[in-house]
């Protein structure tokens, strides 16, 4: 294990470890732009040029091994010398476009001038090279040229990532541009990704751009709830709108990645099908009522309902501490409980990080003992048992998962049908009481991916109009069958049920963490998604 020096402090690392790496262990910020820690090493920038002694030549330190006994200097005046002359370079043809560019606040061009540079250009702005701006170059991104760098980071994503090699560098010189391979798209299902790595406003989001400065937005840690991968992602949100997902870098899970479907799932969560009132049915239609009443009176149909008489459904999209809640509450009742996984029939899954179950806790719902494999038949054939006095339906939109008409018919028999969900359905509209409940971006809590990796959900912003956490309603609900019943939190909730459920067992909120934790049963198998 080699030992290096860098600006003073001295540092040992792994074999093979390049110098970039170790300064950014020490805290050492080497400025850089087509290093990525997910593609290959390019070395044609030159940003991240540093003195080593003894050599005679500056080095690029994305591309030098770190050796037993280098001195390196990130500091000194022949350092400093070649960032400004980097940067010079970098900006002898780039516009003038910071005032009006998308990427402001999160360009490393703009903060790298002002870290390292700060000369006045020598290049009349008449003599830039001219080249294409805001070109559409698939469905979620836009190309300007005049900004590219040329750092070839969106090159190698679509080269050694989705190996899709959409994207290639053409021409010499100060022509030199990125374009489109001929004949091509930029619209595989990972494309969103080179706007994340393009490190200046070449690559913009068609979907974001021109939305928000991103310096008004907080970030806010989660889960992709649109598959049972599960990746990681930072939620931006303002005011309680959220406007973009971003990958979150997580090695067991997603990388540095993650798919266009969950960037742009972002939308679906906040629209205007949001239940955000509690409805109960009068004589002939929903009218708004109070949470406690109708909570009394759901308690009140569950405890009047014969043995036999109370079904309990809740879906892979239901969080782990929803999913226990109701697991007590059914057996609290004595209700059958069912658990369903539905994804779209045409759902596809990939070898990279999208799956086919478009669920996020299918394997949550598997730990807790539910079994969600022909879940949906057998459900069918007990609604239509004739013997259902109640039917409480959790995040489950049964209507349009299984055969509508039946479904349809088997609703209208059931004398009390309680739906709790964060959209309008089908299914709500033979609902006696409607609860809304906030969507996963809205709530503490966690999902359990196909792998067994139990990971975390925080909130972002707050649930529209007087939808709640589902965990806190059921926890109200359970409380009336249960007295003296503490639960007054996420994590509380999560304690109970690892303190109550084997495969949770050993798990916390602090364990969890930012990273997520293995299910007791998965801890032995690679998580690994790829
Ligand atoms: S478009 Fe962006 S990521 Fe691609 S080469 Fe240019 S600067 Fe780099
Ligand atoms: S692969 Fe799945 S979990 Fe990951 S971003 Fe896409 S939909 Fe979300
Ligand atoms: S980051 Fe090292 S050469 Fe570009």
């Amino acid at each position: 294990m080699p030992t290096v020096e860098i600006d003073g402090q001295r540092i040992q690392v792994e074999d093979g470890m390049t110098v970039i790496q170790a300064a950014e262990r020490l805290g050492v910020e080497i400025p850089h732009y087509c290093w990525h820690p997910g593609l290959s090493i390019s070395g044609n920038c030159r940003m991240c040029l540093v003195e080593i002694e003894k050599q005679p030549k500056l080095q690029i330190a994305c591309n030098t091994r770190a050796a037993d006994g280098m001195v390196v200097h990130t500091q000194s005046e022949r350092t400093k010398a070649a960032q400004r002359a980097v940067l010079e370079f970098l900006l002898v043809n780039h516009p003038i476009d910071c005032p009006v560019c998308d990427q402001a606040g999160e360009c490393k061009l703009q903060e790298y001038y002002m870290d390292y540079d700060r000369q006045r250009s020598r290049v009349p702005l008449a003599d830039k090279v001219r080249k294409r701006k805001a070109v559409p170059i698939g469905p979620l991104v836009m190309l300007d040229q005049e900004r590219c760098i040329l750092c070839a980071r969106c090159t190698r994503f679509v080269d050694e990532v989705t190996k899709t090699h959409e994207l290639a560098i053409f021409e010499r010189g100060n022509h030199c541009e990125v374009a489109l391979a001929p004949g091509k798209t930029l619209d595989n299902p990972y494309a969103g990704n080179v706007i994340d790595i393009c490190p200046v406003g070449a690559l913009t989001s068609r979907d974001f751009r021109f939305r928000a400065r991103v310096w008004y937005l907080q970030e806010t840690r989660s889960v992709c709830g649109s598959c049972a991968n599960g990746c990681n992602i930072e939620v931006f949100h303002r005011e309680g709108r959220i406007f973009r997902f971003q990958p979150r870098y997580n090695p067991d899970v997603n990388q540095y990645w993650m798919c266009d479907a969950g960037r742009l799932s972002c939308h679906e969560l906040q629209g205007e099908s949001r239940l955000m009132e509690v409805l109960r049915r009068g004589d002939d239609r929903f009218a708004v009522a109070e949470w406690p009443a109708v909570l009394d009176a759901t308690a009140a149909e569950l405890r009047g309902a014969p043995a036999g008489g109370v079904a309990v459904v809740a879906s892979a999209r239901t969080p782990n501490e929803e999913l226990y809640l109701l697991r007590r509450l059914a057996a609290r009742v004595g209700a059958t409980l069912s658990g369903v996984s539905w994804s779209p029939p045409d759902a596809r899954g990939d070898d990279f990080l999208l799956k086919a179950d478009k669920n996020p806790n299918t394997r949550g719902l598997r730990a807790m003992g539910l079994d969600p494999s022909d879940a949906i038949e057998r459900l069918l054939a007990t609604l239509e048992s004739g013997k259902l006095k109640v039917l409480l339906l959790h995040r489950t939109d049964l209507v349009a998962w299984a055969d509508g008409p039946r479904v349809r018919k088997a609703l209208e028999q059931i004398p009390c049908v309680v739906v709790l969900d964060t959209h309008g359905s089908e299914t709500a509209e033979y609902a006696t009481v409607v609860l809304p409940i906030a969507a996963y971006t809205e709530i503490d809590g966690t999902f359990t991916n196909h792998a067994g990796r139990v990971q975390r959900l925080e909130v972002a912003v707050a649930p529209p109009g007087t939808a709640r956490a589902g965990w806190q309603v059921l926890a109200e609900l359970l409380g009336r069958f249960e007295d003296g019943l503490e639960l007054p939190s996420a994590e509380r909730v999560f304690a109970a049920l690892a303190s109550e459920i084997p495969a949770f067992a050993g798990l916390d909120y602090a364990r969890v963490g930012a990273q997520g934790a293995p299910l007791a049963d998965a801890a032995a198998s690679s998580p690994g998604s790829r």
